[in-house]
């Protein structure tokens, strides 16, 4: 397993190879916290989403330095990953509050992002693998994808990762000159059936000895 530390992570911070895919020439996967030199490379495979298709209902793509701040603001709560290939950002993948209201606080949602010409080749469920295996260390109990729909692509993305539908709010966005459908995916996280025992910060999830396998996936 390759190693990458980050300012964020310390000397231990976790990464992952993707391998064992039968893609031997591909360039290596490697997963990693986000880091603010990462806001630049990010908002870049982000752009083209706000400005030319309604999987975002953001109007204006934010700039690099608001990005740096959102990716701060999330690694407060939750992991933000990126996915490196030969030196480049290729794509992303973090987790946000489901809701604020306090018993929402094991419901967490998704957003994940591939730059175009990079897609179908496995970022996504690398991102995904290492994000979920971090959550469930963080004791989250349900994660919630929110997709704009038709995205046949993020539909069989999340089912493919064991997301089950759960519902659809009918044409609740409106961009580019439309009405749009928002459905969601949830996938169960932990056991929901009994009394919680309360989710981990990002502090005590860096603490903990399991997230370097967590995230090579055993
Ligand atoms: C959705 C997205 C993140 C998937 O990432 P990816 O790296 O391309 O996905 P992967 O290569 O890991 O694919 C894993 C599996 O997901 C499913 N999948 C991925 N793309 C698919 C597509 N276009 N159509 C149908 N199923 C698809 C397949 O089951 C695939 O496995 P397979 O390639 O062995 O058949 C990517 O398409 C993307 O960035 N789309 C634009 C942004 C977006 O829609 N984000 C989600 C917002 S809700």
């Amino acid at each position: 397993m390759l190693v990458h530390p980050t300012p964020e992570a310390g000397p231990r911070a976790p990464s992952l190879p993707a391998g064992g895919d039968g893609m031997e020439d591909a360039p290596v996967k490697t997963i990693r916290l986000a880091t603010p030199a990462d806001a630049a490379p990010i908002a870049g495979i982000y752009a083209p989403i706000v400005a030319g298709t309604p999987i975002s209902f953001e109007l204006e793509a934010p700039t690099a330095r608001e990005m740096a701040r959102r990716i701060a603001a999330v690694l407060a709560f939750a992991p933000w990953l990126v996915c490196v290939e030969d030196g480049a950002v290729t794509g992303y993948a973090y987790a946000g509050r489901h809701h604020e209201r306090a018993a929402y606080r094991w419901s967490v949602d998704l957003s994940v992002y591939v730059r175009e010409g990079g897609r179908r080749t496995g970022v996504g469920t690398a991102l995904y693998r290492a994000l979920l295996a971090l959550l469930r260390l963080q004791r989250f109990r349900a994660a919630h994808a929110g997709i704009t729909l038709p995205n046949a692509a993020s539909v069989g993305f999340h089912e493919a990762l064991g997301f089950r539908p759960v519902g659809v709010f009918p044409r609740v966005g409106w961009k580019g000159g439309a009405w749009y459908d928002v459905g969601y995916w949830q996938l169960e996280l932990g056991d929901r059936t009994g009394v919680p025992s309360e989710p981990l910060g990002m502090e005590a999830l860096r603490r903990l000895p399991g997230v370097a396998a967590a995230l090579a996936g055993a």
